[in-house]
């Protein structure tokens, strides 16, 4: 058997192809099979002077999406799609597929997600997925490449740590309620102090009540920790990072952006450095652009998109008021009205793709934040064991998966980027 992506390597020659059929045309003695087998499509060419009446029926019968095994020779043909052509001689029909739900015409996005599982044999989504694996992998590349240490954190947790607003619990036997993981920096930080620098790359968890395009409550995050890294060296890294995932897809994943129709022109801006601005010049755009906002608040996704519209590329904004930002976070000793936090604004509107900071390391004044917080001491006090023993200055960030492969994709929604999103209102198929 041969995969269509390799045909390159079978012009000329006879193959066996196994897949289902994407869709056909048909006049007199010709029949046009256009086949789909995970790897691409190719048009397969059924002519009745080359095959038996018998043949030649069964391939009028094949319905869309019905499985097939393909025999016949390999064309070069660059007008075609994948540039090969298949001259049909043998043909053996696996499974007549029933009606599909799925037809070539427009459907509406929730009859589209009730058949997510359909759904992603669509060509759209099927490059997509191959982005988003991708992008995976540039994930995985960046950091092994660079001495970090692969670290799994546990995904049931007896606390909050990105605030409580947003857990989802779940009974845990005797020992009450148990939270699902929002993010596994806390335990990435003890994972930076036994391997200096480490990433967690999983699933977390959000009950987020927001119904926007760049929410799931389900969502993929990368987080990398590094010991003896202040924000600068953070921020150093994040925009190392990201130029390199999106360098990565523009050189490895053309054929899927184009059928994504993706207008790559912004992506390929995407160098180093990024612009950095603190918050309270982010504040000052917003004002000089007539957009309400008053210092002191978080940014929303609309007041996001107006500071990223000033820039070409990604921008990183930094030194937000502590207030909005999270306990862990270590305060600007310039200025202890502003945590040294720091956030990446993709442009074109795609919004927060990393939130980041330097942690705090001492002691006493993360004590005085945990209180502060309301936070239960006693869930933390393995996590002030790494400022009893050892405390070093230390920092790190999460990435968003699905809102990078969203930007990288142009998608609309983010529901798109993961291949069965889970949203406030939807946890199905
Ligand atoms: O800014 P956040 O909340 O940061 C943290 O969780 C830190 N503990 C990370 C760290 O410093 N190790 O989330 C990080 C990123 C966001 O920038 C965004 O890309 C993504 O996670 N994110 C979401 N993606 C999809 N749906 C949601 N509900 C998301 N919430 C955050
Ligand atoms: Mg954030």
């Amino acid at each position: 058997m041969v995969y269509i992506n390799k045909l390159a390597e079978h012009v000329g020659q006879e193959v066996t192809l196994k897949g289902w059929l994407y869709n056909k045309r048909s006049s007199g003695k010709l029949q046009f099979l256009m086949l789909r087998d995970g790897t691409g499509l190719v048009q397969c060419v059924v002519f009745k002077g080359n095959v038996s009446d018998e043949i030649f029926e069964s391939a009028k019968k094949l319905t869309q999406e019905s499985s097939v095994e393909i025999t016949g020779t390999v064309k070069k043909d660059e007008r075609q799609v994948g540039g090969h052509e298949i001259d049909v001689k043998e043909l053996t029909v696996i499974s007549i597929a029933e009606e599909y739900p799925i037809t070539p015409k427009e459907h509406g996005i929730e009859f589209l997600i009730d058949h997510r599982h359909l759904w992603l044999r669509s060509r759209k989504q099927w490059a997509i997925m191959r982005i988003r694996h991708r992008i995976v992998k540039a994930i995985r590349d960046f950091f092994d490449d660079r001495g970090f240490v692969l670290f799994d954190p546990p995904i049931i947790t007896p606390n909050a740590c990105e605030g409580t607003s947003t857990l989802f619990e779940t009974p845990y036997f005797d020992l009450g309620t148990a939270y699902l993981t929002q993010s596994g920096q806390l335990y990435a930080e003890a994972g930076a102090m036994a391997l200096s620098k480490v990433y967690t790359f999983g699933p977390t968890f959000r009950a987020e009540k927001s119904k926007t395009r760049r929410h799931l409550t389900e969502f993929w995050m990368v987080e990398p920790e590094m010991a003896f890294y202040n924000l600068d060296d953070n921020m150093d890294l994040a925009e190392e990072f990201v130029e390199y995932i999106v360098q990565t897809i523009l050189a490895e994943r053309k054929e899927e952006l184009e059928i994504l129709e993706r207008d790559t022109t912004n992506l390929e801006k995407v160098k180093r450095p990024f612009p950095r601005v603190s918050y309270t010049d982010a504040v000052e755009i917003l004002k000089k652009k007539n957009h309400a906002f008053e210092w002191g608040n978080d940014f929303g996704g609309a007041d996001e998109t107006v500071i990223s519209e000033e820039f070409d590329r990604p921008v990183m904004i930094h030194r937000y008021p502590s207030e909005v930002k999270a306990f862990y976070m270590k305060r600007d000793p310039q200025n202890d009205k502003v945590a040294l936090a720091v956030d990446m604004i993709a442009p074109e509107g795609y919004g927060e793709i990393i939130g980041g900071s330097q942690r705090e390391d001492d002691l006493n004044k993360l004590l005085e934040r945990i209180k502060e917080h309301n936070l239960p001491q006693t869930f933390f006090e393995w996590y002030l064991d790494l400022r009893r023993y050892g405390s070093v200055p230390h920092s790190g960030f999460g990435l968003g998966l699905e809102r990078t492969v969203s930007w990288i994709c142009g998608l609309d929604h983010l529901r798109e980027a993961i291949p069965f999103p889970r949203m406030i209102y939807r946890n199905t198929p």
